[in-house]
């Protein structure tokens, strides 16, 4: 009865410019592993789901990424999008289907660009959560223990008062402001949501039927061809019609049946260029180099990537993202990644 839905659809827009509309950051090897992010997470998946369980729903232009870097991967496996529309239409979608072919199924949904080493911890949380979810109606996030107020997060707020390994959630509160994260931190007792849920899809779907009543009747509408030769018409024709919104947001900031497991496993959104340099320099506070050789005496705190080989030289240069890459040179200080994503804006996609 274990399902999985991989998330593969999001353009990874703070990790610009390596990651674009074209080539979105799944589908890079950003550690340099020899693996894509996808491919990791789809063998990490598959200690736990059988692996025709596991779905890839991503967007339509990914398509031959997809059927490139995970062979194994059947047609019946994988929902091609005609829009992004985020996280709620894809989730809901999956749901159906999944529910369509076994009514008992429980699932997690993934995404597809983090990074977790510890596939054995991964495991065993996984599993207990399934558990968890096979006899109760409930919502369940891994939670991950915050270290600093980041505003691109969601934070859980569990109850305190239980000594359950799995917490009941009084609020979930998705990407606060930085004052409303720094109350949070100092509270104590919150949690980044690591972005991975585990529920059965019969709760999954009540739950969107009874906060997106809209969206969940868009969706159920072709629930008939769901599985079958006529999916894809259906999906061509009203996928679109969505409403563009992210799980968190349209079901989880909603729902008083949340729980959270705090993951006994290191965990990385890789979300942003100060995430791969805490990934990189492991709290040394030196520089993290990719695919260049550094010249420097008194630098520190830097993120630099090349997509080529490459000297690079910098000089008394603290907290800086230096990217180099095709026409693109980006250099930008680490404090203000998350404004990568509008400057990005202000180039053609082809960049
Ligand atoms: N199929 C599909 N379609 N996938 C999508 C789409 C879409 O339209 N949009 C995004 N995704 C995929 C991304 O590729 C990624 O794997 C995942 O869904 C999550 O989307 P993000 O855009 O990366 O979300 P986020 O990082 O802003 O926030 C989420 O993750 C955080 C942890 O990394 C939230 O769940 C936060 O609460 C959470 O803290
Ligand atoms: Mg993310």
């Amino acid at each position: 009865n274990n399902y999985a839905i991989l998330m593969a659809g999001g353009v990874g827009s703070r990790f610009w410019p390596v990651s674009t509309q074209e080539f979105p950051k799944q589908f890079h090897d950003m550690l340099g592993t020899g693996e894509t992010l996808i491919q990791r997470t789809f063998s990490r998946l598959s200690n736990i789901i059988p692996e025709e369980n596991i779905f890839i729903l991503t967007n339509k232009r990914y398509n031959d990424l997809v059927f490139e870097q995970l062979p194994k991967v059947t047609k019946r496996q994988v929902v091609l999008e005609p829009a992004m529309r985020n996280t709620a239409p894809c989730i809901l979608f999956a749901a159906l289907k999944i529910q369509k072919e076994n009514p008992n199924a429980v699932m997690i949904v993934a995404p597809s660009d983090h990074w977790i080493e510890d596939e054995a911890a991964f495991t065993e949380n996984v599993q207990q959560a399934f558990d968890f979810c096979a006899s109760k109606n409930a919502l369940m996030t891994l939670g991950i223990k915050p270290t600093f107020p980041n505003t691109g997060y969601g934070y859980i707020e569990y109850n305190k008062t239980t000594n359950e390994e799995i917490k009941s959630v009084n609020q979930f509160r998705e990407k606060p402001d930085y004052e409303t994260a720094k109350s949070f931190l100092k509270q104590g007792n919150f949690l980044w949501n690591a972005g991975i849920f585990m529920w059965s899809v019969n709760s999954v779907l009540e739950a969107f039927q009874y906060n997106q009543p809209e969206l969940f009747s868009l969706f159920e509408k072709g629930i008939d061809v769901y599985n079958t030769d006529f999916e894809d018409d259906f999906v061509r024709d009203n996928y679109g019609k969505a409403e563009n919104i992210s799980v968190d947001y349209a079901i989880m900031e909603k729902s008083n049946n949340v729980y959270v497991l705090p993951a006994t496993f290191d965990w990385n959104d890789l979300g942003t260029w100060g995430s791969l340099y805490d990934k990189i320099d492991e709290g040394k506070g030196n520089n993290a180099v990719v695919n260049a050789r550094l010249l420097s005496m008194d630098s520190c705190g830097n993120m630099i990537y090349s997509e080529k080989e490459k000297i690079v030289v910098i000089e008394d240069l603290k907290d800086f993202i230096i990217v180099d890459k095709d026409e693109v040179l980006l250099i930008f200080p680490k404090e203000k990644e998350q404004d990568i994503k509008a400057l990005r804006k202000n180039v053609s996609d082809k960049f």
